[in-house]
């Protein structure tokens, strides 16, 4: 009853459990799969991180050279690849689970992103999901190159790997309607709408920025759900709702406006593993309610192209919902 197809993969629900540390662990992954995550993506592989990582290796080892001028000797070939690491985990990830593993990947250089693309679909995973972000914080650059160049990246991705592509992105496009559609035309495979991303923060009697993670709520799931709404019917790839989507309500509306499936973190950070069970329960029964028997049949009934009142999803102003004596508080 609960079946959907997202990216071409069948899944049991709509719900995915999305990357985050709880995602970044077998032993983890295999309670959210007895707890019901119909999928995973795992913990992102960061390029950058990779990198940090075999460096902080190299400096770690080398303070070794004075005091153990054989070590080099005793193992020259030794060396640390997190990339390696991270794939072969992927691997024992694949292995130890039967819901689909989508794998994270997030790269700065185009020639790692089209690398580890290929060497997470060897390493198992059954799809991609590009976490393509980067503040570009200079002046220099023309924001359509920005875009033309992950544009690009993405379709020699899609060149060297057989498994279905999706993209997170985040809500800072200028136009989103033009980038999800250029992402179709690519042929990327679904779209996640919205990565969450870190934000700056100020500790005033410290007087020192600081770095903090706020969970997420319902309250923050408004543009995801406009812009399912405004796209559903009008690109041909899956769409993904993320960020917000806490209860079983969130997810019921999010597919009604024409989410294939949601991905969850905050909700389960918040409520436990169960909340799976009880996000499932809610769509179970008011599916039953509704006398719906699959998801089909009522993906996308809300989304802009079915709705008589199509101005809901566009509406910004406020001073046209006051105009229109149309609020609720
Ligand atoms: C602890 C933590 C770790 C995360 N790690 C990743 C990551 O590795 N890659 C990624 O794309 N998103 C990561 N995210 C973002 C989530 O996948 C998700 O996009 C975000 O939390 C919004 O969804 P939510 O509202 O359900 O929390 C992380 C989030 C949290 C809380």
């Amino acid at each position: 009853m609960l079946k959907t197809k997202y990216l071409g993969l069948d899944l049991k629900s709509p719900i995915i459990v999305g990357a985050s540390e709880m995602t970044s662990n077998v032993d983890k992954i295999k309670r959210l799969e007895e707890a019901g995550a119909a999928a995973i993506v795992t913990k992102s592989l960061f390029e950058e991180e990779i990198i940090l990582k075999n460096n902080k290796w190299r400096e770690e080892i080398a303070q070794y050279d004075d005091i153990n001028a054989e070590m080099g000797t005793i193992f020259p070939d030794m060396d640390v690849d997190a990339a390696k690491e991270h794939l072969y985990w992927v691997n024992k990830t694949k292995e130890a689970v039967s819901i689909p593993v989508i794998a994270s990947l997030n790269c700065v250089n185009k020639e790692a992103w089209i690398e580890y693309a290929k060497e997470l679909e060897q390493a198992g995973a059954d799809a991609i999901e590009a976490n393509m972000y980067s503040y570009s914080f200079g002046v220099t650059k023309n924001p359509a190159e920005i875009e033309d160049k992950r544009i690009g990246i993405l379709k020699e991705i899609k060149k060297v790997v057989n498994i279905p592509v999706s993209v997170k992105i985040s809500p800072h496009y200028t136009s989103i309607f033009t980038f999800v559609t250029n992402l179709d035309q690519a042929g990327v495979d679904g779209v996640v709408l919205f990565n969450r991303l870190f934000n700056p923060d100020i500790d005033i009697e410290k007087e020192v920025e600081v770095s903090r993670f706020h969970l997420t709520d319902s309250t923050r799931n408004g543009s995801s759900l406009r812009w399912i709404g405004l796209l559903s019917g009008k690109v041909g790839l899956d769409l993904c709702a993320n960020n917000g989507v806490e209860s079983g309500e969130d997810m019921i509306k999010m597919i009604l406006a024409g989410a294939s499936a949601v991905e969850v973190v905050s909700t389960v950070y918040r409520h436990g593993m169960g909340q799976i069970g009880v996000m499932e329960k809610t769509l179970t029964d008011w599916m039953e309610r509704k006398g719906y028997n699959s998801i089909d049949e009522f993906k996308g009934k809300l989304s802009k192209v079915k709705i008589s009142n199509p101005w809901a999803y566009e509406r910004t102003q406020y001073i046209k919902m006051l105009l229109k004596g149309e609020y609720e508080i």
